[in-house]
This record gives structure tokens, sequence and C-alpha cells, in this order.
């Protein structure tokens, strides 16, 4: 992994356990970068038998020597930003020495989260089920130019005049469509000074840094927030969050999309979801509660109960190939130990051919064609040697490898740092 840029990223709809992944490879980084999304992450970590649960911040920051980075890309809340480094700080040492922001963040602003969640009430638009942090409200700024980024921050007339003209535009939906009372100008204004004043020693220029350490031959990693189903144009739109994943490493850092030379891919052994949205496998059933029971499924940002259904080796396919990946870590495959059969989805019954269903990801209408593998009883529960895999749980994989065409490098056998097996990740 010296002097290698990788990307690690979700294939499923989030939750795949990113974290625990991140902070394996981690000793071997030198910095880790975020790129897109928000606080709606959610990245658990157990380290030394504490629970750390990072929503902005690399999850990367746990260890020493390592540089962090958010990424222009990443839409920032300041108010959740500082609480999580006050948070982190109780744990870990120079948080905010090793972090740097980029000038051209947009920034999550309280309309943002006000606006979300009133949408999510209201019976007159589609609701997702987001996260209710802004998120999607802040990237709608972001395209429609209206940003307060924060270098904007820094200079008083220009977030002034900034601040006047967004305010008068939500301040106009919160009273007339919503029938809310207006946000008030000087309070905003002046939180935003207050903030500045906390943020200003942790920017930088992130595409500049991040250009050197790759001529230098660092070790970077890219840390995807979310998965690859929920990417806002390759996802299950409009059920998605609002960036781009993979494909939003380039300009959301500002590198070039030729720099990484090795794709991660985190998937779990069955499927998980949060939110609204089509979910082929899911299961409604006792095996449902079994996987949501044994996994302990329950979001990490939100707290909300997860769907939870068979692999879709359909979608992971599919997700391998548009996001180029070289190679899977496949996690959570204790939560299988005791069941006597397994299914993994391979094909779908529709009208439609699956290339046509893949390109407009509409998947409320296809019926999942599964194939059976049988389970195991001898755990999988903490081994972190292949060899010690019972031959199910090895035929399991290699079917899976098979289906999806690339090999899987790491398998999480629990949630501790040291339950995983670790096969040829380069
Ligand atoms: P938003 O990102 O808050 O706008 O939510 C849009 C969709 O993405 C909702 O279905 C959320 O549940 C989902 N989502 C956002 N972040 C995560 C995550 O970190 N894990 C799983 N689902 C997420």
């Amino acid at each position: 992994m010296a002097g290698k840029v990788i990307s690690l990223l979700g294939l499923q709809w989030g939750d795949e356990g990113k974290g625990k992944v991140v902070d394996n490879i981690a000793k071997d980084i030198s910095a880790a970068v975020r790129y897109q999304g928000g606080h709606n992450a959610g990245h658990t970590l157990i380290v030394e038998e504490k629970t750390m649960v990072f929503h902005l911040l690399p999850s990367a920051i746990c260890h020493e020597n390592i540089r962090c980075y958010l990424g222009r890309g990443v839409v920032v809340s300041l108010d959740a930003l500082f609480e999580e480094i006050d948070d982190a700080s109780e744990i870990i040492k120079g948080v905010e020495e090793k972090l740097v922001i980029s000038p051209a963040c947009s920034l999550i602003q309280p309309y943002h989260i006000k606006l979300d969640q009133l949408r999510e009430k209201s019976n007159t638009s589609i609701t997702i089920g987001t996260t209710g942090r802004g998120i999607g409200t802040a990237y709608e700024d972001r395209v429609g130019r209206r940003s307060i980024r924060a270098i904007d921050l820094f200079n008083e007339s220009r977030l002034h005049n900034k601040l006047t003209e967004v305010l008068e535009y939500y301040n106009f939906l919160f009273v007339n469509s919503f029938g809310q009372e207006p946000i008030d100008f000087h309070e905003l204004y002046d939180l935003n000074l207050v903030q500045a004043e906390r943020l200003k020693p942790l920017i930088g220029n992130v595409g500049n840094e991040i250009k050197q350490l790759i001529e230098e031959e660092k070790s970077v990693l890219f840390e995807g927030a979310q998965g690859a189903l929920l990417d806002v144009s390759l996802g299950t739109y409009p059920f998605v969050t609002s960036s781009n994943l993979i494909g939003g490493i380039s300009s959301g850092v500002g590198i070039s999309p030729t720099k990484i030379d090795y794709s991660l891919g985190i998937a779990k052994a069955y499927t998980t979801r949060v939110g609204q949205g089509p979910f082929p496998t899911e299961l409604d059933n006792n095996i449902g509660e079994y996987l949501s029971k044994k996994g302990g499924e329950v979001g990490a940002t939100t707290g909300r109960k997860r769907r939870c259904g068979w692999l879709d080796a359909v979608l992971l396919k599919h997700i391998v190939y548009l996001n180029g990946i070289d190679g899977i870590c496949l996690t959570k495959i204790d939560v299988l130990d005791g069941l006597e059969s397994i299914k993994v989805c391979t094909n779908y019954k529709s009208s439609h051919a699956i290339e046509d269903i893949l390109e407009s990801m509409i998947l409320d209408e296809v019926e999942p064609i599964y194939t059976d593998f049988k389970g195991w009883n001898e755990p999988t529960y903490g081994l972190n040697r292949f060899e010690d895999l019972n031959s199910n749980a090895r035929k399991y994989i290699a079917a899976l490898e098979e289906l999806c065409g690339v090999p899987i490098v790491m398998i999480s056998t629990g949630p501790k740092r040291e339950d995983t097996i670790i096969r040829d990740l380069i």
C-alpha cells in the first residue's frame, strides 16, 4: 500500500462497515480524505473497547502521523464539525492539528437543515427518508450558485451580502410555503462570524497538499461516505443522497481521476438500507429480523432501524464495474453464522432486460431470482486466518468472487479491529 492512491467505497446502500476497514489500513497511509457528503455519514469504530462514531471527520483521524482532509466536495456544518472535534478530542490526540479543510467547501447552514426536515415532514414532496442534516439542500445551493463557502466567512461584507440574498430566498419559502417563522439575519450572521474564528486555522489548500503528497509518493486514502447505490447519478434515484461517490473524487478534491491506483470496495455479506427506496432482496420475515438483530442493524447517524435482505449480486457486479473496483472487503460474514441456507440474488425476473433496468435503476418491478448456498454451523466469528474458515463459508466467498469478477481481499468477521482476515490486499 506504500505510495499508493487508494479509493475506499461502500458498494451497497451505505453502512457496509467502512470505518473498520479504514482503521485497518490507516496505519499504512499518510493522508485520509473525505471528498463528498457531510455529517450524514456514520462510521463506527471500536478501538480499545471504546466505540467511536465519525460523521464528518475521516475515520482514519484516530491514527497518529496522519493528515486528514475535507475536500471542496464536502458540505460542512460547522456546528457538527466543532462538536465532533470536541468529542473526538476526548479520546484522540491532536485532532485539530491533523485536520485541513478546503476554503471552497460549501457550508451547511441552519436553513438547509430546516428545509430538509420540513420537506421530509410535508405531504407534498417525495419523502426520501433523509438523515435530516441538510445535505441535499446544501448541495442544491452549490449547483444553484448560492452557497456560502468556508472562504466567505473571512470577508465580512461578502458574507453580509450573500447571507442577505440567500436568507431572502429561504425565508420566503419558510413563511409562504410552510407557514413558519423566518430565520433572523443578525443572529445567523453573528454565529457565522463567531464560527469563522475557530475555523480559520483549519483552512488550507487541500488540492495542493494532496497533489504534493502524491508527487512525493505518499499513500493517500479517499474515503467515500454513504454507498455507491446512493450516488446521485448512478444510484436508485430519487432515493439517493445528493453527491457523487467515486466519480466525485476528482471534483471533490481537485485531482485528476487517473491518479487512483487501487479501488477497494466494501460490501456486507447481506444487504441493508435505511430510508425509503427500492430494495429487491429485502426480507420482511424472520430471517430479515434475524439479520437485523444479529447484525445490530441500527443507523449510526439517525438511530433508525435498517431494512435487511440477502446479498444482491446483480447490483454488486454492476457497481463493481461502474466504480472500477479492484478488490472487495466482505464484512459481517459472522452474521450469517448458524443459518441453514443462504441466498444470493443472481438474476432478476422482469419484462425488461437487466442492462436497461440498471441504466435507469428503477428496481421496484423486478423480482429477484436466487441461488441457494449451504449455511454453516462452525462460527466464522472472530477468525483472522482464511484457512480457519469452514468450507461452506469459503464456497460462499468463492462464489461471490466468481459472480462479481473481482477478488475478495479482506473479510471482516466481527466488530473489533483484529476480527479481520487479510488475504491479498495490495
Ligand atoms: P441524505 O444524504 O440525508 O440526503 O439522505 C438521502 C438518503 O441517503 C436517505 O435514504 C439516507 O438514509 C441515505 N443515507 C445518507 N447517508 C447515509 C449513510 O451514511 N448510510 C446509509 N444511508 C445513508
